[in-house]
Parts: structure tokens; C-alpha cells; sequence
């Protein structure tokens, strides 16, 4: 097998995206389209990966931060495809191989199509291979033309006559490359086109003059070469990611009511009989458990939620945790680490930050609890507020296992109640209570009897 080598072309400003962003940055199906194709890439194990970079360049690789073995070449300015494949060349002098050359606006297409190419480029002893489909609705695809079977060479939409456009044959933008004679070859390739860039689709005729054998490899599903160049694509490509993701889940155990409004990111995971309703949106490195049921307009990110957990409606919840048989929502909010403990429930217009509410607890109605530890059965009343901020630093709130907060009561942090502590309704609690202490923090109520009577007879009756 010889050496492989990635080369990836990210470097266009993706005009027709009408956007102030990297195309190969806008995201579908939660991850930016670039990380799908460094995906792709990933299981050929190339020597060498490089990223060809240019309209903002700079987000691009911060975008790919931590990604090890991936080399970035800047392309300044774009000139076409051709140009930024050459950019490519001082990273890979003194090597041998083969190149893989892949689209960063190409995000369906399979590892297995690749090593299907490499397999066919190896043995029929080709100089450059390249991936074509037949598609329905060519247009905007360079078109293929054959002479005795043969690629003759490529031609833009923009360049074509309106007889080459109605060729379905079109190039996918993927190619399979000897390595040894490619830099040579686009740097005989000039800009004499519509758009008056150095295209990479001349190569094929480039290399028929010097006699290098051009072969093709037709995709077997289509669907997979569709590259991203406006919006629309990215919808569209987006909702065939989404049913393949979500036809995936439901093989798996997986109930949607509706999977077209369910969206599940590519590494998320759902366990068997969980169901789920529609607009309910999993993202990030969320993990379902198995036998949950969560209820329409439900958005959760980068959180883990354990086994036969309920989320009712219109709940979001971030980088948290909830346990085994946990009832949330309607209407709650959980803010990053945040974790709610088995059995426990949290009600309508509650929101937790940095907090953890311990095994069958309670926070129903109308409460805010931030940087607090809550115990095991606790029962948190009605508009509770834990007032953990002084206006410079945060403070932590601590409730004991089996307290009682009655409802409306302020917790002015740093404060802790002790275990199986009560504290009456209406207090603003600014010291520590003792466990088994009932704590009152309120005005007395005062009662003048007949005093609405005397008003009534007063000035101004
Ligand atoms: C290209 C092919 C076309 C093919 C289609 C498949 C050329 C000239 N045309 O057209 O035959 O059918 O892909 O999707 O190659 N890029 C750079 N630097 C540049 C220009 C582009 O890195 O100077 C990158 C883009 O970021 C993109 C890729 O190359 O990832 C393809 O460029 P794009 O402008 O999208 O080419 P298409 O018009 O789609
Ligand atoms: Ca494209």
C-alpha cells in the first residue's frame, strides 16, 4: 500500500454562502462542515493531513484546535482550486504516494467511497482518479466529457455550451493523485476561464497531452458527493444527515413521533425505549439514558441524563447532569454543571446553576438555586432564591439533607441549613440554621382590628 497523503481545499471565500464566515466553518447537523470531512478522512491514516487555508484563515485553525497531524497551508489570495492545491506542495516535497484531494464543502461523502477509489486507482495503474456522479440535477457541477469512454476533461457550468450542460455525468471535486507528477502538472494549468481562476478541473486534459492515464470511480449513492455552496445546500444537506441520524436511532430502540422536527447530533448518544417528541433538539456530547421520555421544544446540550429521567416541555439544559428517574421541566433551566440527583424534581421556571439538588429533592415552582449543594429529600418552596451573588464574588448555599425551605424565602450566601431544618415562609435567611432548627425571618404581622371600618368614616370618605 503506498504512503497516503490528505490534502483538503478550504481556502474559498464560499461567495454564494452570502456570508461574513469561512464556509467550511458553518455547521450542519451541529458540527461545522470541515470536521466532517476530517472525519472522513480520519480512518485512512495519512502520513501527512494538510489543510489548504485562506479566507479567514485564522478562525479556521482556531476552530481545529487540538487536532494533531494536521498541517495548514495558507493560500493568499484564492485563485481557484488549482492554485490552492499547489499551496499544498511545500508540505509534502521529498515525499511519495498518493494523495487524496478532498473538498472541505463536501460533508456526506464516506471513507469507504475513498478507499473504493484508492483500491481502483492502484490497480488499474492510474495518474489521477476521480470521483463522478450521475445526478438528476447537474447544474452548478463541473460536467464530464468523454471521448471513447475516456475523460477528455472538465467543464465549469460556466463554461459549458448548453449542450455539455446536459451532460449528468458531473465531477465530484475528489480526487485520487500520484503524487510524483501532480505539482509539475498544475503548474502548467492557466486561468483562461469564465471566472479567470486556475482551475483544477484542467488537470485531466493537462495530463492526457503528457500522457498520464486518468481514470473515474462513479459514487454509488449520489447523495454523498452533494457539495455546499449556498444555504439552500446546507438545509438540504442538513436534512439528509438528520433522517440518516435519526433512521439510525430508531433501528436502535429509539421512539420520534416526529424524526423530520428531531434533531440529534452526530455524537450524541440514546438509549433503547427512551421517546422522544417533536423539536427536540440533543447536541453536543449529550447522553440519553435508556426509558426517558422527552416532551416537545426540549433543547440539551453537552449534558448527561440517566435512565427513565421525564423532561416535560420547553426545558433547556446545558453541560448538567440528571439522574436515574429525575422528573424536569416544564419550563426549567439548567445552566452548566448543574446536577440534579436521582428522583429528584425540578419544577416549572426553575433554574439551576452550578448546582447540585441531592436524591429526592424537590425545587418545583418559580426558584433560582445557583452555586449550591442541596441534600438528599429536601423540599424547596415556591420562589425560593438562593442570592448568591454580593455584587463583586459568588457565594455557596448549602441545604442539608431532609430540610424544608418554605416558599419565598431568600438564602443570602455564604449560608447553611442545617439537616431536617425548617424555615418559615417569607424569610430573608442571612445567618446559619442548626439542623432541626426552625428558622423565621420575616416581619410579625401586625392585625388592627376594625381599621378598614375607621377609614371608611375618615377625610376623604
Ligand atoms: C468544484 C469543481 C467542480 C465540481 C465541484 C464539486 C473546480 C474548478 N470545480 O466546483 O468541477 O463539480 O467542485 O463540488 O475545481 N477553494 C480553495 N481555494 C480557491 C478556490 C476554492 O481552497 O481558490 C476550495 C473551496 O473552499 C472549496 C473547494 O475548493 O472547499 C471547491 O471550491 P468551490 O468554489 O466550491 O468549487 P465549485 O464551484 O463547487
Ligand atoms: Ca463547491
Amino acid at each position: 500500500m503506498p504512503d497516503l497523503h490528505v490534502v483538503i481545499m478550504a481556502a474559498g471565500k464560499g461567495t454564494r454562502m452570502k456570508s461574513a464566515y469561512p464556509k467550511v466553518l458553518h455547521r450542519v447537523g451541529g458540527l461545522p462542515l470541515i470536521e466532517y470531512v476530517l472525519r472522513t478522512a480520519e480512518p485512512l491514516n495519512a502520513s501527512s493531513t494538510v489543510l489548504v487555508v485562506g479566507h479567514m484563515a485564522d478562525d479556521v485553525s482556531a476552530a481545529l484546535v487540538g487536532r494533531t497531524n494536521l498541517q495548514f497551508a495558507p493560500q493568499e489570495p484564492q485563485l481557484g482550486t488549482a492554485h490552492a492545491v499547489l499551496q499544498a506542495e511545500p508540505f509534502l516535497v521529498g515525499k511519495s504516494g498518493l494523495v487524496v484531494l478532498l473538498s472541505g464543502d463536501v460533508p456526506l461523502l464516506s471513507t469507504e467511497t475513498l478507499r473504493r477509489m484508492i483500491a481502483v486507482h492502484v490497480e488499474t495503474g492510474a495518474a489521477a482518479t476521480l470521483l463522478t456522479a450521475v445526478l438528476d440535477d447537474p447544474f452548478g457541477y463541473g460536467r464530464v466529457i468523454r471521448s471513447e469512454g475516456k475523460v477528455e476533461r472538465v467543464v465549469e457550468e460556466r463554461d459549458a455550451t448548453p449542450e455539455e450542460k446536459r451532460i449528468p455525468e458531473i465531477n465530484a471535486g475528489i480526487y485520487i493523485f500520484d503524487l510524483e507528477p501532480l505539482f509539475p502538472s498544475l503548474k502548467a494549468i492557466a486561468a483562461a476561464n469564465a471566472q479567470g481562476e486556475y482551475y483544477l478541473t484542467d488537470l485531466p486534459q493537462v495530463y492526457r497531452q503528457r500522457g498520464l492515464p486518468v481514470q473515474t470511480l462513479q459514487v454509488e449513492n449520489p447523495r454523498e458527493i452533494l457539495g455546499i455552496n449556498s444555504r439552500a445546500q446546507l438545509t438540504e444537506v442538513g436534512a439528509i444527515m438528520r433522517q440518516a441520524r435519526n433512521e439510525e436511532l430508531m433501528a436502535a430502540g429509539v421512539t420520534m413521533e416526529d424524526p423530520a422536527s428531531t434533531y440529534v447530533g452526530p455524537d450524541v448518544t440514546v438509549g433503547p425505549d427512551t421517546i422522544l417528541h417533536p423539536n427536540v433538539h440533543l447536541e453536543g456530547r449529550t447522553r440519553v439514558g435508556s426509558g426517558c421520555e422527552i416532551h416537545a421544544d426540549v433543547r440539551i446540550v453537552d449534558s448527561t441524563i440517566g435512565d427513565r429521567v421525564t423532561i416535560l416541555n420547553f426545558c433547556l439544559i446545558r453541560q448538567s447532569t440528571v439522574a436515574a428517574g429525575a422528573i424536569i421541566g416544564p419550563f426549567a433551566h439548567l445552566r452548566p454543571e448543574s446536577d440534579v440527583g436521582e428522583d429528584a424534581h425540578v419544577g416549572n421556571f426553575v433554574e439551576l446553576k452550578k448546582t447540585r439538588l441531592g436524591r429526592g429533592s424537590k425545587a418545583n415552582h418559580l426558584t433560582y438555586l445557583g452555586d449550591a449543594t442541596i441534600g438528599a429529600k429536601v423540599n424547596v418552596g415556591a420562589g425560593t432564591i438562593t442570592c448568591n451573588y454580593d455584587g463583586r464574588a459568588k457565594h455557596r448555599t448549602v441545604i442539608e439533607d431532609g430540610a424544608f425551605i418554605g416558599s419565598d424565602t431568600q438564602l443570602i450566601a455564604p449560608v447553611t441549613i442545617g439537616r431536617d431544618a425548617y424555615i418559615g415562609a417569607g424569610s430573608s435567611i442571612t445567618e446559619d440554621v442548626p439542623p432541626g432548627a426552625l428558622a423565621v425571618a420575616r416581619g410579625r404581622q401586625v392585625n388592627k382590628e376594625g381599621w378598614v371600618g375607621k377609614k371608611k368614616k375618615g377625610p376623604g370618605a
